[in-house]
């Protein structure tokens, strides 16, 4: 029970990544807000926790509103009695070849992928540097590192939250708060569903490892970095891909 007593807020935690993600943190000793635009599925990850001894809140939020963002951690510390560790899992994907995206394609993508990450990180870092302590977690992807056709907007999301990981690292290390990046491959989760049958074929081919990952193997590694085993390392991406991209 390593993280006993902390308490952490999961972004998009209301399926996949994010769900595999709280059900981690929380095994291993967390209470846990579990935030998402979608409160129905945020609930639902919360029902996974009732027979566990943590503490589990649904909180629902857009984290493309600074509003929002904003009272949702308001909100959390009053329930929960403070926030240690963040984790910026939410994300989503609007796939179109660059010369048939739209604005709205790039401005949606961009507002809950980085201005997302940014809000939830801003407003959580003035509690994290008042007590001089704080983990901060940003799910990034394979893709803003290597770039992906038909992906341009999400590209471009994901490599800024590496850029802005590296800069908080920067910023509040002497605080005691260290903010690390996850980049996971292709995982197998409603995002990766609606690829057909051949193009996951020709993906898998791509992996080293043979296989799409799990999303609990992204969950290990936000654990890891969440724990005091890592606590000398800050502004990092952490690759977990199967060997995909090295
Ligand atoms: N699945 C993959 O292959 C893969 C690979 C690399 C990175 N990622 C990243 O991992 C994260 C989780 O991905 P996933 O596959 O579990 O996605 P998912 O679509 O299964 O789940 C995302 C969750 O985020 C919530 N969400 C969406 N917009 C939100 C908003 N504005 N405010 C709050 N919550 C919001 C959704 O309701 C959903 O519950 C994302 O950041 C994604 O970019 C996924």
């Amino acid at each position: 029970m390593e993280l006993n007593e902390k308490v952490a807020i999961v972004t998009g935690a209301g399926q996949g990544i994010g769900r595999a993600i709280t059900l981690k943190l929380a095994a291993n000793g967390a209470n846990i807000v579990v935030v998402d635009v979608n409160l129905e599925r945020a609930n639902e990850t919360v029902s996974h926790l009732e027979s566990s001894e943590r503490k589990a809140i649904a909180l629902k939020a857009d984290i493309s509103s600074t509003k929002e963002t904003e009272d949702m951690i308001e909100e959390s510390v009053k329930k929960m009695g403070g926030i240690h560790i963040l984790v910026n899992n939410a994300g989503i994907t609007r796939d179109k070849l660059l010369l048939r995206m739209k604005e709205d394609d790039w401005d949606a993508v961009l507002d809950v992928n980085l201005k997302g990450v940014f809000n939830c990180t801003k407003a959580v870092i003035r509690h994290m540097s008042k007590q001089r302590y704080g983990r901060i977690v940003n799910i990034a992807s394979i893709v803003g590192e290597m770039g992906n056709a038909g992906q341009a907007n999400y590209a471009a999301s994901k490599a800024g939250v590496i850029g802005f990981t590296k800069t908080v690292a920067r910023e509040f290390a002497a605080r005691n708060i260290t903010c690390n990046a996850v980049a996971p491959g292709f995982i197998e989760t409603a995002m990766t569903d609606s690829l057909p049958e051949n193009a996951r074929e020709e993906l898998t081919k791509q992996i080293p490892m043979g296989r799409l990952g799990k999303p609990d193997d992204v969950a290990e590694s936000v654990l890891f970095l969440v724990s005091d085993s890592s606590s000398y390392i800050t502004g990092q991406v952490v690759n977990v891909n199967g060997g995909m991209y090295m």
